[in-house]
C-alpha cells in the first residue's frame, strides 16, 4: 500500500535539524488543551497497559516524576471481571493521585464487554480501553486480543455496545494486522470511529513479529490519514524523548504510548513531555537510576508482601540495571537475594560510581 498522502508530513529536513522543527510545532500544538472526548488530559504522552509489570508501584513511580497525560492499568479479562474475581480487581488498584488513569479489558464477547466496562466506569475509571493486541495464543485462542484483528467487524460491535453503556471516553489499542498479509489497522480506525471511539492506539507490529524487529511507523500514519476525528496514539519503540520527534515526523500522530521505554526510566513520560513542550529534558546519570530503584522497592515494599516482593525486586531490578553498564555482578547477586531486606543491602552497598547509564532498549 502507498502510504503517500494528500496531507503532507510536517517534519521534513534533514535527520540532524527536524528535531529543531519538530519540537517548535509541537511545543506550539501543546499549548492547547487535550481532550478525549469531555475529558482534559494534562498531555498527550499516555502510558501503556503492561501485564505484569504496569501495576500500582509502577504507576506511583511515573507520579514521582510528573503525571503523564494518561495511566493505563494492565489488562483485565472481561469475564474475570463480571464474575467479581478479587485478584483481577487488584490489577486495577490505583490511588486519587493517579486520574486521569484508564482500564483495559480484553475479552470478545460484546454485552460482557459493555457489562465489565459498567464495572470500570462504577469503580472510578476515567478512560476505558479494549484490548485488541494481545499476542499470547490462550487469549487469542477465544478470538480475544489480537485474535479480534480477524474479525474487524465484531470489534465495531463490542465498541458500539459498550460505548452505548459508558459514559466515560472509550478508546481501543491494536496491532497493525495479525500479519503483514492481513493489515487491518487504518479499517479498525475507520471502524472504531463509527463506532464512537475517542482514541485508537495503533502498536506498529503484527501479531505474527510479537516483539521482534522494529515498530512500523507507517502504519501509524496511515490509521492518521484514515482518521477523520478519532484520536491517533502512536506506539513502538519510543525509548527514549527524542522517539517522540522521530514518531511525530513520520506519522503526525496525536499522541504517543510509552510502553517497554517507561520499564526502568519512570521519569520517561515526564522527560517526554518536557521535550515536546520545548523545554531540554533532564540528562539522566546512574545516580538516578540508583534512587529511582531504591524508591521503586519501597513502593513495592509497601504493595506487597514479602514473598511477592521479592519476586518484584528481581523482576524490576532487572528494568533499572539493563540500561547500565558495569552492573552484572549486581544483577547477579540480587537474583539471588534471599530476602528484600538482602537485596536493599545489596544495591545500597553497590559501587554504583563504576557503573554507566545510557538510555535506550537496554540489552
Ligand atoms: C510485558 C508486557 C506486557 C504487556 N501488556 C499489555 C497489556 O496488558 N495490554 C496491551 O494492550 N498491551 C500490552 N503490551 C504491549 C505494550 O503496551 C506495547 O504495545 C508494546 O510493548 C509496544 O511498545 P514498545 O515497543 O514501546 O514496547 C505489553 C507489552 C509487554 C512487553
Amino acid at each position: 500500500m502507498s502510504l503517500e498522502s494528500d496531507r503532507a508530513v510536517a517534519c521534513p529536513g534533514k535527520p540532524d535539524d527536524f528535531g529543531a522543527s519538530c519540537q517548535s510545532q509541537l511545543a506550539g500544538s501543546l499549548k492547547k488543551p487535550f481532550y478525549l472526548g469531555s475529558l482534559q488530559l494534562p498531555s498527550n504522552v499516555f502510558c501503556a497497559p503492561l501485564a505484569g509489570c504496569s501495576d500500582l508501584p509502577y504507576r506511583q513511580m511515573a507520579e514521582r516524576f510528573g503525571r503523564p497525560g494518561l495511566h493505563y492499568c494492565e489488562m483485565v479479562k472481561i469475564d474475570a471481571l463480571v464474575r467479581h474475581d478479587p485478584n483481577t480487581y487488584r490489577l486495577l488498584d490505583y490511588t486519587p493521585a493517579m486520574h486521569p488513569i484508564g482500564a483495559q479489558i480484553c475479552g470478545s464477547k460484546p454485552k460482557m464487554a459493555a457489562e465489565a466496562a459498567q464495572i470500570v466506569e462504577d469503580l472510578g475509571f476515567d478512560v476505558l480501553d479494549l484490548n485488541c493486541g494481545c499476542p499470547v495464543d490462550k487469549v487469542t485462542k477465544d478470538g480475544s486480543g489480537s485474535g479480534l484483528l480477524k474479525q474487524p467487524e465484531l470489534i465495531g460491535e463490542i465498541l458500539s455496545e459498550v460505548v452505548a453503556r459508558v459514559k466515560i471516553p472509550v478508546t481501543l489499542k491494536i496491532r497493525t494486522g495479525w500479519d503483514e498479509a492481513s493489515i487491518v489497522a487504518p479499517e479498525i480506525t475507520r471502524l472504531a470511529e463509527s463506532a464512537g471511539a475517542k482514541a485508537i492506539t495503533i502498536h506498529g507490529r503484527t501479531r505474527e513479529q510479537g516483539y521482534h524487529g522494529p515498530a512500523n511507523w507507517e502504519w501509524i500514519r496511515a490509521c492518521k490519514i484514515a482518521a477523520k476525528n478519532i484520536l491517533v496514539i502512536g506506539n513502538g519503540d519510543l525509548f527514549d524523548p527524542a522517539s517522540a520527534l522521530r514518531m511525530f515526523a513520520s506519522t503526525q500522530c496525536d499522541g504517543f504510548l510509552i510502553a517497554r521505554g517507561g520499564m526502568g526510566q519512570p521519569w520517561l513520560a515526564h522527560d517526554m513531555i518536557s521535550l515536546l513542550s520545548g523545554d531540554a529534558p533532564p540528562v539522566r546519570t546512574v545516580a538516578d537510576v540508583r534512587s529511582a530503584l531504591l524508591a521503586h522497592l519501597d513502593a513495592i515494599l509497601s504493595y506487597q508482601n514479602e514473598r511477592q516482593a521479592l519476586l518484584d525486586f528481581r523482576r524490576v531490578g532487572c528494568w533499572y540495571l539493563k540500561r547500565c553498564e558495569n552492573v552484572r555482578p549486581l544483577r547477579m547477586e540480587l537474583n539471588k537475594a534471599a530476602s528484600t531486606r538482602e537485596a536493599l543491602s545489596l544495591i545500597r552497598g553497590f559501587t554504583w560510581e563504576k557503573a554507566a547509564f545510557s538510555v535506550g532498549e537496554g540489552e
